[in-house]
């Protein structure tokens, strides 16, 4: 059976605690800390960078799992890299030299990722798969927190499985966007095994309870 990991995105917490915030979700169970970059370019909002990353990293134990919305991304992997990010995930259209993103962020001694929009084909995998640690599906179309799971997502999810299961490859699928705990089971049972999870948790008075309920929901 598969392990199942819980990335909670700091999108949706108090930016204003945000050391405190993510002490409280890796306590409350949190496997990984996703950490939104956006650009106003590559997508329509602003977000946080390599300072922030590592002005949080020695408040939690659990890998920084880094989701860039930016384009270009060459420059800035040293720089998260250095700041202590565990995985750092791109977007295909966002270089103009896949493979070489991918080694630079391998070179750099972090797990690599790549990001597909809800309308961006799988193609890009074809020729990288061994250059992959994660492969991250979002399942709302980037930029914001809040937003509702396309349902579409399943079936790609359900694609996605079968690559990595036919590479033999240990690489995560992650889910990303609109993932809360009444479809997690269901994002599940298409086939993943990561979920990012922001307005789901953040802003809510009990995060444990909301961590152990997905828990319990991809164990029923
Ligand atoms: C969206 C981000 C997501 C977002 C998820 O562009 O990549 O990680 O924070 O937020 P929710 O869980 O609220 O959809
Ligand atoms: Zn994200």
């Amino acid at each position: 059976s598969r392990t199942f990991r819980i990335a909670p995105s700091i999108l949706s917490a108090d930016f204003a605690r945000l050391g405190e915030e993510v002490r409280n979700v890796e306590a409350a169970g949190a496997d990984l800390i996703h950490f939104d970059v956006m650009d106003n370019h590559y997508v329509p909002n602003l977000t946080i960078g390599p300072m922030v990353c590592q002005a949080i990293r020695p408040h939690v134990q659990i890998p920084i799992d880094v989701h860039l919305m930016v384009k270009p991304v060459d420059r800035i992997i040293p720089d998260f890299a250095k700041a202590g990010a565990n995985y750092i995930s791109f977007h295909p259209e966002a270089t103009e030299h896949l493979d070489r993103s991918l080694q630079l962020i391998r070179d750099n001694g972090c797990k690599a990722g790549l990001a597909f929009n809800p309308g961006t084909s799988l193609h890009y995998l074809e020729h990288v798969m061994d250059k992959l640690d994660l492969i991250l599906l979002m399942s709302v179309n980037p930029g914001f927190g809040g937003q509702s799971f396309i349902p579409h997502t399943l079936k790609k999810i359900a694609e996605v499985r079968k690559l990595i299961d036919a590479s033999g490859r240990d690489i995560l699928l992650q889910v990303d966007g609109g993932v809360k705990t009444d479809n997690i089971a269901e994002i599940a049972q298409a086939g993943a095994d990561t979920f990012v999870a922001g307005s789901a948790i953040f802003g809510k008075p009990d995060y444990a309870g909301i961590i152990a309920g997905m828990r319990r929901e991809l164990a029923s």
